[in-house]
């Protein structure tokens, strides 16, 4: 049975529980971070970090525990469970506390829960595959920069996308693509070009689309940082995503209309095999 961390405590799962007036369960008042696995190690494990710590200073909330102490969290989950290769994540919420919109202002003690899962990401079906992805209006709240816990809009829409037989949506706010899901959105334009949206509160500033935005920029591939349109994406030479557990995703098809000749591009490709190289030299 997993082993699961919970406010210091390492418990066989079944026995791993928070309260129900926990604030992150009553108010999605908690941040998350997903660190993925290769080879048993760490990949980007100071990126998470700092990204995690953002999320909580935006929102005012605490983490009593030193990286070096969530360091040594992660690293025992992944031994104790086996993982080589897969997740850990790691959620922080407000704590508990009578259910009230405002935030208690004394006495609360952060949640904070870590476990892992096993996951095939590098032999993937659909890093060979591709994603076929639809487009749905952006309507999550417009603090997307912030990885909260407040998942439901993405749940649905990534559902509802299944249901009519697609893998993800690109999420689409004033005729511009956001992102995924899950993930970031990009494509490559009939120039050649890698186009990705600016850093701003619309999307999630992905620890993955940092480390492939320097890859491309190392290996002196054109790339643009601004918004793009669904029209552009969809008569693009190529269409890819980025995520912790996605590397890097081709798209083969947007709404239904095949990119390039609907298998996966070679910018996708080198960019997938050269981050994979990357993440798993300098993980920890
Ligand atoms: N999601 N955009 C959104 C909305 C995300 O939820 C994620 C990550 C990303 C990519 O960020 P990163 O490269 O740091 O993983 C972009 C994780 C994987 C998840 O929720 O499972």
């Amino acid at each position: 049975m997993r082993t699961v961390y919970v406010n210091g405590k390492y418990l066989p799962e079944n026995e791993a529980t928070v309260s129900v007036f926990d604030r992150g369960f009553l108010f999605a008042d908690a941040v998350y971070e997903v660190t993925a696995v290769f080879d048993g190690r760490l990949v980007d494990f100071h990126g998470h970090m700092t990204r995690l710590r953002r999320s909580l200073s935006e929102l005012q909330m605490e983490l009593p525990a030193s990286d070096a102490e969530i360091l040594a969290i992660h690293r025992e989950l992944v031994r104790v469970n086996n993982v080589t290769e897969g997740i850990v994540y790691t959620q922080v919420s407000r704590g508990s506390a009578d259910r009230d919109f405002l935030f208690p202002d004394v006495g609360l003690t952060s949640t904070v829960v870590l476990f892992t899962q096993h996951k095939n990401l590098i032999d993937n079906p659909t890093g060979r595959r591709g994603l076929h992805v639809i487009t749905v209006p952006d309507q999550r709240w417009r603090r997307c920069d912030i990885k909260t816990v407040q998942l439901l809009y993405s749940s649905l829409a990534k559902t509802r996308a299944k249901q009519q037989g697609a893998d993800d949506v690109w999420m689409v706010l004033d005729g511009f693509v956001t992102e995924g899901s899950s993930n970031n959105a990009y494509i490559v334009n009939q120039d050649g070009t890698i186009v990705t949206r600016e850093l701003s509160n619309d999307i999630l500033h992905g620890i993955t689309r940092h480390a492939v935005v320097r890859c491309a920029r190392n290996l002196q591939m054109p790339l643009a940082e601004r918004p793009f349109t669904v029209d552009e994406a969809r008569s693009a030479r190529e269409a890819f995503s980025t995520s912790a557990t996605g590397l890097v995703s081709p798209v083969t098809s947007i709404d239904g209309v095949t990119i390039g000749d609907g298998k996966p591009g070679p910018v996708a490709t080198r960019l997938r095999d050269i981050y994979l190289e990357s993440s798993r030299a300098n993980a920890i």
